[in-house]
This record gives C-alpha cells, sequence and structure tokens, in this order.
C-alpha cells in the first residue's frame, strides 16, 4: 500500500492506474477509522479497480477549533487497518496544500446545507462539500463512496456533483449494525450495559415508522409514534426527528407520498447518537 503526502504525489499515482486503464473509487474519511469505513472500502473494491482512501481532517467543516484540536487521530492504526482491506493508495495531506494561502473559493449547496442538521452547525456542509470539492479535483475518481448514516452529507454531495458536472458517481453505503440493529458508530464504546440496551430505541423506533409506512401517515404521525416510543425508555431522549423528502430533504406537507427519510438524534446517557431510514408508501 502506497501513502502518499503530495497533491503531486497522488495524482502521479492515480494517473499511473489511467494509464493501465483501471477505475478508481475514492473512500473519503477524516481518519479514526472504525467498521462503518471499512464497509466503504470493502463496497470500493466492488465497483472500481483500485481502492484511494483519503485522510485528512478538514478544518473548515468544524465550528470551533477546540472541536478541530479535540478530534481523534491514530494515523498508524489506520494504515494497517487499510493495508489489512487491501487498499491500494492511501493520500494524507497537509492543510497548507488543500488551503493554500489566501484561500477564498467555497463550494456551497446554497439551501441543502443551511436546513436541518446544516441550522445547528452553521458553516459545516459548506465544509464539506468546498473539501470534497477540492479531493475531486486533485483525484478525478470515477466512484466515490459516502456512507447513509450521514444522510444529510450523502444528499448535498450528490446534489453538488450533479450541479457542477462532474463525471463521478456518488455510491451510498447502507450504515453497519451491530447483530441487535445499533447502527455502528465510533460513540458506542462510550456507552455503559444499560446505556448500550437503552440505545435499541433507535433502530426500534425506526423499524416501527418502516412498519407504519404502508398506511401512508403524515409527518407528524410518525413524529408522535417515534417520540412516544423513545419516551418510554427512561434512559433516552429524543433530540431531533426530521423526516423529509429522501432526495431533495425538502418539507412534506400531509401524507408521505414518496421515498421519505427519517433522521433521528437520540440522547443516551452521555451520548449522543444518530440513525436514519428511507422509507416508502
Ligand atoms: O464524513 C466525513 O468523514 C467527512 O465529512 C468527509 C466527507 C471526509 C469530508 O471531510
Amino acid at each position: 500500500m502506497q501513502v502518499c503526502q503530495s497533491v503531486a504525489s497522488i495524482r502521479k499515482v492515480v494517473a499511473s492506474y489511467r494509464l493501465q486503464g483501471e477505475s478508481v473509487a475514492l473512500v473519503p474519511t477524516m481518519g479514526f477509522l472504525h467498521e462503518g469505513h471499512m464497509e466503504l472500502v470493502r463496497k470500493a473494491h466492488e465497483v472500481g479497480d483500485r481502492v484511494v482512501v483519503w485522510i485528512f481532517v478538514n478544518p473548515t467543516q468544524f465550528e470551533k477549533s477546540d472541536d478541530l484540536a479535540a478530534y481523534p487521530r491514530d494515523l498508524d492504526r489506520d494504515l494497517a487497518m487499510l493495508k489489512a482491506e487491501g487498499v491500494d493508495v492511501v493520500f494524507t495531506p497537509e492543510a497548507y496544500e488543500i488551503y493554500p494561502e489566501g484561500s477564498e473559493t467555497i463550494v456551497e449547496t446554497t439551501h441543502m446545507a443551511n436546513m436541518l442538521h446544516g441550522l445547528v452547525r452553521p458553516g459545516h456542509f459548506r465544509g464539506v462539500t468546498t473539501v470534497v470539492a477540492k479531493f475531486f479535483n486533485i483525484i478525478q475518481p470515477d466512484f466515490a463512496m459516502f456512507g447513509e448514516k450521514d444522510y444529510q452529507q450523502l444528499q448535498i454531495v450528490k446534489r453538488m456533483v450533479r450541479d457542477l458536472i462532474m463525471p463521478i458517481e456518488i455510491v451510498g453505503v447502507q450504515t453497519v449494525r451491530e447483530r441487535d440493529g445499533l447502527a455502528m458508530s465510533s460513540r458506542n464504546v462510550r456507552l455503559g450495559n444499560e446505556d448500550r440496551k437503552a440505545a435499541l430505541i433507535l433502530s426500534q423506533s425506526l423499524d416501527h415508522a418502516e412498519a407504519m409506512a404502508p398506511t401512508r401517515p403524515t409527518v407528524t404521525e410518525l413524529q408522535n409514534q417515534i417520540a412516544s416510543l423513545v419516551s418510554k425508555e427512561p434512559r433516552a431522549k429524543l433530540e431531533g426527528c426530521d423526516i423529509v423528502a429522501a432526495e431533495s430533504l425538502a418539507k412534506i406537507d400531509g401524507p408521505i407520498d414518496g421515498p421519505t427519510a427519517i433522521m433521528i438524534s437520540v440522547q443516551v446517557g452521555p451520548v449522543l447518537l444518530i440513525d436514519q431510514r428511507v422509507i416508502s408508501p
């Protein structure tokens, strides 16, 4: 497995793949990898001849510099995991090359970035699309893999690629779950025994919402059902429940009538957990 630190070196490696007529699948990450990332890598192997992973803790998507400084990092462990998954090359650039002195160009989905999760983290999705566009320019992959767990991010990146007519296929990858249904997350290790059991309320309430779908419930009915289920679990508190059109993330009035995304965030003990499901009537 090769490791490239400069833009020039990763471009050279990718150009050599192209010369051999090989396609490239890209896995974007900020490092500190877990099973969810490994699933993205496995899917990348399925769609592309070569798999490129980037590890870059992107400063522009953090609101506070403290959060950026506190972001966990373990490059040696990450590289060992990627090597074991047969990754071809890892790109780990320095921030000064990605954001050259005096950088002023941004990429933003003006509407989709400023709704839902974007309202609580202003500027976050602008930071994501800006860095993703830069890496797409550097690597020019055929495919790029994004987890469905960060559902709004996935839809925003798809919209950016469509709007900017980038010849890249964005592949959404299903959330990896523990056997009992809990979505995998690096945060799960912070759940004590009782909280770990209580955390099942996320997938259970989404199962329940999915079972209601054929009856074409309204958004309010779905929200009430989810809120009532979560309230029965004393260790859990529902923090957010957004139900929107699956592709545009637009608000829905009245009964659901097409693919609908449900995004929930639930505080379980000390940990804020998220989960998501797309349902159809
Ligand atoms: O999902 C992430 O880890 C990040 O938002 C991404 C896509 C790597 C951009 O920094």
